[in-house]
């Protein structure tokens, strides 16, 4: 979206006031929720994000090991190293075990049986079908600091409304325990704090929002704008962002 066209309503428009922009972004949330955690139940895998992925490999001795297990030498592929933004694993055949850790889609070329296995965490996996690559390893980066509030993540979803995650560039990390949540208000007050290296658009979590498109710049969560979510929606704790944290990323 256009930053300059939204100038002057920025300007006008009261601190305390919900952006209308806002409020059109989000206006599907609700209906989408129950759609993400669908799908999170069946990742998709998406062969463009394999070929960055191969890409990476190239000339390097193991570029060349995968080249060749891709042919199938399945022992080679096994040896293979990746990292889902949390932790460091290897790639292998997902029906082989990962004892001590969890397989992770998205992170080793080939064919999507083959996962990062990233032992000692058991992080929720981010369904990848449709989710840039950047935003789903920052997803795991931001759950690594705080791995058990989450029950499960939402990236791509189709609305009918303009929304980031329709491009795959938004996460919703669903709760364990909806608001008031003190962790959570730290977690969401972390993705803000590193906005710049996640590359973090906005955040709208239990009510408030803080944008980075309006140059906002760090405080803690008690002094973000209200977010009112749209008369569409309701107020319930899903479009008041209650139970998830919502974040956009650039
Ligand atoms: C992964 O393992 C399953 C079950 O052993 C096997 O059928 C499948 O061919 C393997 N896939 C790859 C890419 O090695
Ligand atoms: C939330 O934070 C408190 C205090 O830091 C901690 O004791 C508690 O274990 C946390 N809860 C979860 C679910 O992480
Ligand atoms: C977030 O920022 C802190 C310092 O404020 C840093 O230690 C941490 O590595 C950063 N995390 C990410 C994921 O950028
Ligand atoms: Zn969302």
């Amino acid at each position: 979206m256009k930053i300059t066209s939204f100038l002057p309503i920025f300007l006008l428009a009261s601190s305390v006031l919900a952006c209308p922009m806002d409020d059109e972004i989000h206006g599907d949330i609700i209906e989408r929720d129950a759609e993400i955690v669908a799908r999170s139940a069946e990742p998709d895998f998406d062969l463009l994000e394999v070929r960055d992925e191969e890409d990476e490999f190239d000339g390097s001795e193991e570029g060349e090991l995968n080249a060749r297990s891709l042919e199938g030498e399945g022992e080679l592929m096994a040896r293979a190293t990746c990292n889902n933004g949390a932790g460091s694993g290897v790639c292998a055949n997902k029906s082989k075990s990962c004892s001590g850790g969890k397989y992770y889609a998205g992170f080793c070329p080939g064919s999507s049986a083959i996962q990062c296995c990233v032992k000692g965490t058991k992080l929720p996996s981010i369904p990848i079908g449709g989710c840039k690559k950047y935003v789903y390893t920052n997803g795991y980066k931001i759950m690594k600091q705080f791995p058990t509030l989450i029950s499960n993540v939402g990236c791509k979803g189709s609305r009918a409304y303009k929304s980031d995650h329709a491009v795959g560039k938004a996460l919703d990390f669903i709760l364990k325990k909806i608001a008031p949540n003190p962790n959570a208000t730290k977690m969401a007050e972390y993705i803000m704090r590193n906005y710049s290296s996640l590359k973090v658009k906005y955040i709208i979590w239990n009510g408030k929002i803080w944008n980075r498109e309006r140059k906002e710049t760090p405080k803690p969560w008690s002094q973000w704008r209200k977010y009112t979510p749209p008369k569409a929606l309701g107020t319930n704790c899903n479009a008041r962002h209650c139970n998830h944290i919502h974040v956009s990323f650039f």
